[in-house]
């Protein structure tokens, strides 16, 4: 958050307006940050604060009418949509409060599912797969379908499909928002710790303050803007 030379994310002047009938909403006002590789970002704020639009911005899926988004160098918004699906795979993670896993394929398989369509052969992507889902702890739960899998577990899943690129930023919407209180306390630390441990930069948007560990660093949103910054 300090030096931008080594940042893995660079927001500049981000700001987003939708148009509402007349009125027009500001869902982001000049918004600017950055981020290094091992550092975590925990982004609150009240709902319609703009948290969810800075993460699709951050993620390249949605234009801004003004400002940038560089991940490891690369302005998101200026990549081709073929180039850009293939630079999301293996830069972002994503983790999604509805955990997001396919039903009809195994833990292992869901785990698997970014390397195959980047193209990396079965065997080596199923023994990655199988790696990351050790990480998380579920290594005895590879071939049950997400149907079978209780809410933790699941997002456990989508935390190893999320770092199994190895991605250089995970980007993490209400992570616990579907989780009971003792299982989010869970799911939040082995996020943090997955992502350190494996180098990446961490954005967590959340109503809940408390998912904001020691040493991460904490925005406070209101109307689009950042009105506070702080460390946890
Ligand atoms: N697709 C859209 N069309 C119109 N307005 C939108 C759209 N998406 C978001 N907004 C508006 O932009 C503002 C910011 O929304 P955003 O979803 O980013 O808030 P949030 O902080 O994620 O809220 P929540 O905590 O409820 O998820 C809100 O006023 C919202 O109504
Ligand atoms: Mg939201």
């Amino acid at each position: 958050m300090t030096d931008t030379n080594t940042a893995v994310l660079e927001v500049r002047n981000l700001s987003k307006s939708f148009q509402s009938g007349t009125d027009e909403v500001v869902a982001l006002n000049d918004v600017s940050f950055s981020l290094q590789r091992g550092e975590v970002l925990v982004v609150t704020g009240p709902s319609g604060s703009g948290k969810s639009s800075l993460l699709h911005a951050m993620s390249g899926l949605e234009p801004c009418d003004s400002g940038s988004v560089l991940v490891d160098g690369t302005d998101v918004a200026t990549l081709k949509p073929t180039l850009a699906a293939a630079f999301r795979r293996r830069e972002l993670g994503f983790v999604f409060q509805f955990f997001n896993l396919i039903a009809t394929l195994t833990a292992v398989e869901n785990v698997a599912m970014p390397l195959i369509l980047d193209g990396v052969k079965a065997k080596e992507a199923d023994e990655r797969a199988a790696e990351m889902l050790n990480a998380v702890g579920l290594s005895d739960q590879r071939d049950r379908y997400g149907a079978q899998l209780s809410g933790g577990q699941m997002q456990r899943v989508a935390v190893a499909r999320a770092l199994v690129g190895t991605p250089s930023l995970v980007l993490a919407d209400e992570p616990t928002g579907s989780l009971d209180r003792a299982t989010g306390v869970e799911i939040n630390a082995l996020l943090h710790e997955t992502a350190t441990r494996y180098g990446a930069a961490l954005v967590i948007v959340t109503h809940d303050v408390a998912l904001a560990l020691p040493g991460d660093h904490v925005f406070a949103m209101r109307d689009g803007q950042i009105e506070e910054r702080g460390v946890a």
